[in-house]
């Protein structure tokens, strides 16, 4: 692959304290630079053969490719988010932004302030589309790295002694404010526009417990936290559970296989959370089983591990027994039974 530059898309006489001869520096000079690299590593990559070129040789051109296309993708973005008065917004580009910072304000505030972190380094500011979240968010990079997996930058602001110093000298915080003064949002727009249409990654899906009402983890942690009445279940099942070392603090193990036993012990006055150790199919048809019943039961998104990776509290089970029952089995057997069934 050969890439080819990209006209300047913005017009350097009309910018407002930017003068065309740092833009045509910018261009002719670090942009190009860029991407006369960017091919002439691309060649090289094509041309060696990856079964026998050293594995540090591969590493070392393919670091370096992502930096130089990086550099390249950004400039041009840079480039296309000059040109306007920067003050005003579109309407629907100033509602997506006071959606997600709180006001157009705040945004700028906190855009400006990232630039101001960086003076002195290298890096540049984006404000980003993060299809995942559907959200916009503020961050900087280091070098041309460190980009957000997956989004998609809609407008650049470059912090690179280069994007600034023939004309501001050591003053970066003059060149931000020229920026600002000088956004296209018009175009920023049709990025954010254009952002919004990209799907965001496949979620998890359970077919068979589509209709299922789940919870997360963070909900039930929160009614944890508020004293919220739950019950919760741990229904890893027995061979599982035997070999476990912890279970989830304010949780009670039941065998899902034998639902009948204990279903008598719960409350129909308060929620049911039951969860296995994915979060996959057991705590799912516990809860089928007990809302069949008349309980308001959920299962718990991403189950036990899910649990200990919002690094939720656990109780730790002693394992004394090196036959018979696991530790699980032996704290649920020690609960005296006149204790409220679910803590
Ligand atoms: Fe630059």
């Amino acid at each position: 692959m050969r890439y080819k530059i990209a006209p300047l898309f913005c017009r350097p006489w009309t910018l407002n304290g930017i003068s065309p001869r740092l833009i045509e520096s910018h261009y002719e000079n670090d942009y190009s630079n860029a991407l006369s690299s960017l091919n002439a590593v691309t060649a090289e990559l094509e041309a060696l053969d990856p079964a026998t070129t050293a594995a540090a040789v591969i590493h070392r051109l393919k670091r370096d490719e992502a930096a130089l296309l990086n550099s390249t993708l950004l400039h041009e973005l840079y480039f296309a988010s000059l040109g306007g008065d920067g003050r005003t917004l579109p309407e629907p580009m100033a509602q997506a932004i006071t959606r997600d910072f709180g006001s157009v304000k705040r945004w700028r505030d906190e855009f400006i302030a990232l630039a101001h972190g960086l003076a002195g380094s290298s890096g540049w500011v984006l404000l980003t589309y993060v299809p995942r979240d559907a959200r916009l968010i503020n961050h900087t990079t280091a070098g041309h790295e460190q980009n957000l997996a997956g989004a998609i930058p809609i407008l650049a602001l470059d912090m690179h002694e280069h994007a600034y110093h023939l004309e501001f000298g050591a003053n970066p915080a003059a060149y931000v404010a020229a920026f600002m003064r000088n956004i296209e949002w018009d175009t920023a727009l049709e990025r954010y526009q254009n952002a919004v249409k990209v799907e965001p990654p496949p979620r998890l899906i359970q077919k068979q417990f589509a209709d299922l009402p789940s919870i997360t983890v963070e909900e039930v942690k929160g009614m944890v936290e508020t004293g919220k009445p739950v019950q919760i279940i741990d229904t890893r099942p027995r061979h599982y559970s035997t070999r476990a070392h912890e279970i989830m603090q304010g949780a009670v193990w039941r065998d899902p296989e034998r639902v009948n036993e204990w279903i008598g012990e719960l409350s129909k006055a308060e929620p049911v959370v039951t969860f296995c150790v994915y979060g996959f199919h057991i705590g799912c048809e516990t809860a089928v089983t007990l809302r069949k019943a008349g309980f308001d039961a959920r299962y718990l998104v991403g189950g036990h591990y899910a649990w200990k990776a919002i690094k939720g509290p656990l109780t730790l089970l002693e394992d004394t027994s090196s036959s018979g029952p696991g530790p699980v089995m032996r704290r649920i057997q020690e609960e005296p039974s006149a204790d409220p069934p679910l803590e």
